[in-house]
């Protein structure tokens, strides 16, 4: 029997996988971007800005939410088993579980608008899969993001009655599972964890949406297992962003002016990223990840040494992740490919 969740403590850090945690992400829009003149913003706070910066909508993050709302409509005139799901698969640092965040936050918000003033709703619950996870792991994810006290002492099943219990009594209506692909199911541990989470797909009258790398290519969809999760999840890829077609490239410039456009630089040069678009994309392959890494830290960088301005030189000397490094040199191998001749 469910008692009550353990209400959300103010702590001034909690993970996004916790109650008190995600409540903050809902809360708390992003940083007004103030004039970068303002008397009232402090060096500290542009810092802080900076750091922070802005979120920018993807093609995929539309494709995800015209999808979850329909999965949302679909999934509440299904009472038992068989509700449909989203997996968000795509390679790393591609923005996925931003994506996913963006998402479940605007649920959140639509459900306090559908329903001013009463507290005790739990609409959207967020959490990852923990590494080389077993059923009991999953479960006590799901029971620490309530609250649930003393999970030590409770065995699986216990916590498992808890959790689908107090979900179902705090109206939760959607379920986003991040990093699926850190379930190996070719190992037992793996499946059953799998199984556990199929299992909880059954037992709580929500949508779940799943998000991991590669995840149509991981043993989680192949096998009988897979199989079945494969006939109820749709898919959307989120990929790096292409700089090929006309369309692809509009779609990358319109990133790289709100981005120039929400610099708030003393000295910046207005439309200098958009200028870069090409050197920008060359270099980060078109993900975000390496894309929100470069520009935040030439930002910082030029905050710190006085310059304020991003220039392609400032660009140039900022280090990105290994993989980001490695890819933006390779595509000059496939340059000087010989084309093939008439
Ligand atoms: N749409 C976006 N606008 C601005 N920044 C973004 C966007 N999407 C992702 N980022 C930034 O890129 C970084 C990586 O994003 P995120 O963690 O969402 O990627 P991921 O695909 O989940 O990565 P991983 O495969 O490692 O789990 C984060 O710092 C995030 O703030
Ligand atoms: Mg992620």
């Amino acid at each position: 029997m469910v008692t009550a969740a353990q209400p959300p403590t103010t702590s001034t850090f909690s993970p996004l996988t916790t109650w008190d945690g995600w409540q903050q992400f809902v809360d708390t829009p992003p940083a007004p971007a103030l004039d970068v003149g303002d008397q009232e913003w402090t060096q500290e706070q542009r810092e802080d800005y900076h750091a922070r910066f802005v979120v920018l909508k993807t093609p995929a993050m539309d494709t995800i939410s015209t999808a979850v709302r329909g999965l949302l409509l679909l999934n509440r005139g299904q009472q038992g088993g068989a509700r449909r799901g989203l997996i968000i698969s795509g390679p790393a640092t591609t923005g996925k579980t931003t994506a996913m965040q963006q998402l479940g936050r605007t649920v959140e918000l639509a459900d306090r608008r559908r329903h001013p003033n009463q507290d005790g709703r739990l609409p959207v619950l967020f959490i990852t899969v923990p590494p080389s996870s077993t059923p009991k792991m999953l479960i006590s994810e799901f029971a620490r993001f309530l609250g649930l006290p003393a999970l030590e002492r409770m065995n699986q099943i216990q916590i498992t009655n808890a959790v689908c219990g107090l979900l179902c009594e705090l109206g939760t209506q959607l379920v986003l599972v991040d990093d699926v692909h850190l379930m190996d199911t070719r190992s037992r541990a793996g499946a059953e964890t799998s199984d556990q989470l199929k299992y909880l797909g059954e037992r709580i009258p929500a949508t779940f949406v799943y998000s991991g790398i590669d995840v149509e290519s991981s043993p989680l969809l192949t096998g009988v297992r897979g199989s079945q999760l494969a006939g109820r999840f749709k898919i959307v890829r989120n990929q790096p962003l292409r700089y090929g077609s006309p369309d692809d490239k509009q779609l990358w410039h319109d990133l790289m002016h709100s981005m120039d456009n929400a610099l708030r630089l003393r000295h910046h040069r207005p439309g200098t990223l958009l200028t870069h678009a090409a050197y920008l994309h060359a270099r980060t392959g078109g993900r975000m990840g390496s894309l929100s890494h470069l520009i935040r830290e030439a930002a910082l960088v030029s905050l710190l040494d006085g310059t304020e301005k991003i220039t392609k030189k400032l660009l140039e000397q900022i280090e990105l992740d290994t993989a980001a490094e490695q890819r933006a040199r390779a595509p000059h191998r496939r340059r000087t490919r010989p084309q093939r001749q008439p």
